[in-house]
């Protein structure tokens, strides 16, 4: 089965196409960067008007790219949520609308499931397998037991480790978006410079904290020590907050759920410093450790019209009464 996948969920406008026999055969991201980063962030209702001017022309410049004409199209998978509801809308409707116009099948993709299963782009994994979500707007840990098995084991109490960063980078005055800013300085600084709090929450607990952190960056900063810190230094030293906590508590989980094997996906799992030392850290502990390359980390369509081709050829079609959703339907 061949699908066309498309994602407007957040700033990027995206539209994939994947063949189950021939793989992967066009992805096309179209960013927003430049229109947000004048705003230090995303502005939804730009972000809604910027999909609409793209969201056509990204189609069909994957439709070309796969060298597929529409009659090879049997299926389209679009982002249903969670996400920014007026970037959701877009997408959904154009989806939608061809889907009608076109006969044939649509499926609905959660978000969250699309970067899980991101991974099978690229490798197969062995089920069961714990899922660490790290994003600009998620970090979550899931067990998955299967294509149709996710289950939630805990999640972020306040800010994702994607928001961590981007509010980091913007303190330290890096610029939007800041993680790969931060990643990218903090490679010629100290990551023990200075030592920012973890927070590891009760025992046993599958929960994150990232408020606190950059609190405590934003209040360092105020110091003559903070004032008088190198930039490298600070942002090494904040990224291995993150990456320590994320690392130790992502471990601890596949230790407690017996799961040898776990999956990192989402933007935050482009950070190098978390490849490296999730890699270090799970071959000491006899764990395997899978991340998608670089490219597939980040929002795009390739991970919608993947699990879009599961779900479909499993026969599980939306219905016409398919909606957007803004907030994950995930929860323990
Ligand atoms: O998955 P994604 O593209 O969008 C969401 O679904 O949120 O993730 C975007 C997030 C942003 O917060 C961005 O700063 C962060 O991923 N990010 C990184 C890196 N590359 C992107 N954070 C740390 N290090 C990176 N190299
Ligand atoms: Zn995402």
């Amino acid at each position: 089965m061949r699908v066309l996948g498309i994602e407007s969920s957040c700033d990027d406008t995206a539209a994939a196409v994947y063949d189950a026999s021939a793989g992967l055969l066009a992805n096309v991201i179209s960013s927003q960067v430049p229109v947000h980063s004048l705003y230090g962030g995303v502005v939804p209702e730009l972000a809604s008007r910027e999909h609409i001017r793209h969201v056509l022309p990204v189609v069909e410049q994957a439709l070309s790219d796969a060298g597929s004409g529409r009659e090879e199209i049997d299926g389209i998978a679009v982002t249903a949520g969670p996400g920014l509801i007026g970037s959701l809308l877009v997408g959904l409707c154009f989806a939608k609308s061809l889907a009608y116009s076109w006969g044939r099948p649509l499926y609905g993709t959660d978000h969250l499931e699309a970067h899980i299963f991101s991974i099978f782009l690229e490798q197969d994994v062995e089920f069961p397998f714990l899922a660490l979500l790290v994003s600009g707007g998620h970090t979550s840990l899931f067990r998955v037991s299967g294509w149709e098995e996710v289950s939630y084991l805990g999640g972020t109490l306040d800010d994702a480790a994607g928001e961590a960063f981007d509010k980091a980078a913007k303190l330290l005055g890096l610029g939007y978006p800041g993680g790969a800013a931060i990643d990218r300085i903090a490679q010629g600084g100290d990551p023990d410079r200075f030592a920012f709090p973890r927070a590891w929450l009760a025992p046993g607990s599958a929960d994150f904290s990232f408020s606190g952190l950059k609190t405590s960056l934003r209040v360092f900063l105020s110091t003559p020590e903070g004032k008088d810190g190198r930039v490298e230094d600070l942002a090494a030293s904040f990224q291995e907050a993150v990456v320590d906590v994320l690392v130790g508590k992502t471990l601890e989980a596949a230790r407690r759920e017996r799961v040898p094997r776990i999956v990192l996906s989402g933007g935050v799992s482009a950070n190098s410093r978390l490849r490296d030392l999730a890699g270090k850290e799970g071959s000491r502990a006899g764990i395997a450790v899978y991340f998608p390359s670089r490219a597939l980390c980040t929002d795009n369509a390739a991970m919608v019209a993947l699990l879009g081709e599961r779900r479909l050829s499993a026969g599980r079609a939306s219905g016409p009464d398919l909606n957007a959703y803004a907030s994950s339907r995930f929860s323990r």
